[in-house]
């Protein structure tokens, strides 16, 4: 891997940026709205938090849906086939809708758009996309909507850069919870991973912006924030302080912030250290996000996970050991090249063995330009969706056994809304990560409400107020 350095986009160069907005703002041919559509993670979601925000900054309102819209983008993802396909068949969508509004602009970006040669394959077969740019661009929408307004043909760019970016303009989606990236990228290449060729090498911010970031947001009175990263247990690796992230957690837990979470986290770095502040912090919630991806250790190496059954199952029990009761989600793929009935079998009885909270369960969707896309024995469709069937099911099962433990026990929950099944009560999650559904009213978004677990409804908990 050749050595690459991470690209500080300078105070100068944010400023040109301001300076192309105040340009589009006042422009003829300007949209006047926008809507952005989001797929994939956290980190996608975040993203367009800032394209939200450089596009207000350029005088543009959002629009509530994209057919009311001026200005379309889709912030797209390509972790998975499916992800790609329905984010092109939207654009399709679009381009009758543009029939109608003859003015609308059409923009597509994010990871999908940073493969390599995929935005010229797209651009040739979409024609009427307008700008394409990739995620180590997103800093310079307003430089790229300025030039596609002074254009007839499409515009692309696509840098292949580690970009770090501080101080972008921000439209949060929620005033109560937020996000904070801690850091970009990813220097694991899991053999069927696209993220590293998509998000570029690991880089950390500086830990004074984060914690800057923290301090604000807790003055403003978010009560949870959501540190994001595709490693968040490597972060620091390369900074100059020997700041590490155990201590950044101690750091951003001594602000008061009443909940603080993050993921993701690789087992094979997660500490002892930070097993250690997970057991005395204040604020951190007791839930962990820890992808297993696989049960079998042949396939875990063919995986280039670099650790083995038997050391995921042993931090799952050093983490419930500094921390009783605390709530464990994962990722899991099957269908993986090779996987034979017996290794996948060896995935079933590890679910089985750590009891998840819950579980995102994916079928192995070949990436191209990972090394597991070039691998001999892709599994049938077939036998990879009877798997998956058969996983969930016994996932499903051990949730309802975990998720006993919280009957009966008291809950703080963050609302996050009305409840879907009913305009007389609402939900939220509680501290272990769990959704939880108790009467209420609208007054409720937003707070922090004590509850009392009553009663388990299809995977969901039922409690009442205390
Ligand atoms: N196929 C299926 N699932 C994948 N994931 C990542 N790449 C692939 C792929 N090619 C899953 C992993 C990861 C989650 C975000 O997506 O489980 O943890
Ligand atoms: Fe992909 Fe592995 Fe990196 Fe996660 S740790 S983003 S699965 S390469």
């Amino acid at each position: 891997m050749a050595e690459r350095k991470p690209v500080l986009i300078t105070p100068e160069q944010l400023a040109q940026q301001r300076h192309f907005a105040a340009l589009v703002s006042v422009m003829e041919n300007r949209p006047r709205s926008y809507h952005v559509v989001t797929y994939g993670c956290q980190m996608n979601a975040h993203d367009s938090e800032k394209l939200s925000g450089m596009l207000a900054d350029m005088g543009m309102d959002e629009a509530p849906t994209r057919e009311d819209a001026d200005f379309v983008i889709f912030n797209t993802c390509c972790v998975r086939d499916n992800a790609e396909r329905r984010a092109l068949g939207n654009v399709t969508w679009l381009k009758e809708v543009r029939k109608k509004n003859p003015n609308l602009i059409i923009a597509v970006c994010g990871c999908m758009i940073q493969q390599p040669g995929m935005a010229e394959r797209i651009l040739k077969q979409y024609k009427f996309i307008d700008l394409a740019f990739g995620t180590s661009n997103l800093w310079k929408l307003p430089e790229l909507l300025h030039r596609t307004l002074n254009s007839d043909r499409a515009v692309v760019v696509v840098e292949d850069e580690d970009t770090i970016a501080e101080d972008l303009p921000l439209r949060r989606l929620r005033t109560d919870a937020a996000y904070i990236t801690i850091m970009y990228g990813c220097d694991n290449f899991c053999s069927y991973c696209i993220v590293p060729y998509v998000r570029g090498r690991e880089r950390s911010r500086d830990p004074e912006a984060i914690l800057a970031e923290a301090r604000a947001l807790y003055e403003s009175g978010v009560k949870e924030i959501m540190l994001l990263g595709q490693n968040v247990n490597s972060y620091g690796k390369g900074l100059e302080n020997g700041m590490n992230f155990p201590e950044l957690l101690r750091q951003l837990d001594a602000i008061g912030i009443p909940r603080i979470r993050f993921m993701t986290s690789h087992p094979k770095d997660l500490s002892d250290e930070l097993i250690a502040v997970l057991g005395e912090a204040k604020h951190i919630l007791p839930q962990f996000h820890l992808p297993v991806q696989h049960g079998n250790d042949e396939v875990l190496r063919r995986m280039n996970r670099r650790y083995t059954r038997e050391q995921y199952l042993d931090k799952v029990r050093k983490l419930r050991a500094a921390v009783p009761g605390i709530g464990l989600t994962t990722d899991i793929i099957v269908g993986f090249p090779g996987e034979t009935e017996e290794q996948f079998e060896e995935t079933l009885s590890i679910v089985e063995e750590v009891g998840y909270d819950s579980a995102f369960t994916f079928i192995y969707s070949p990436r191209t330009g990972t090394v597991a896309a070039g691998m001999e024995d892709q599994i049938p469709e077939d036998v990879a969706t009877d798997r998956i069937k058969r996983l969930i099911a016994v996932q499903e099962a051990g949730q309802r056994k975990a998720m006993a433990r919280f009957l009966g026990t008291e809950e703080e929950v963050l609302v996050e809304g009305l409840s879907r099944r009913s305009d007389k009560a609402v939900s939220g999650h509680g501290r272990h990560g769990v959704s939880i559904t108790f009467p209420g009213t609208e007054a409720d978004i937003g707070q922090i409400v004590r509850v009392r677990v009553t009663e388990m409804k299809n995977n969901t908990l039922m409690a009442e107020r205390i």
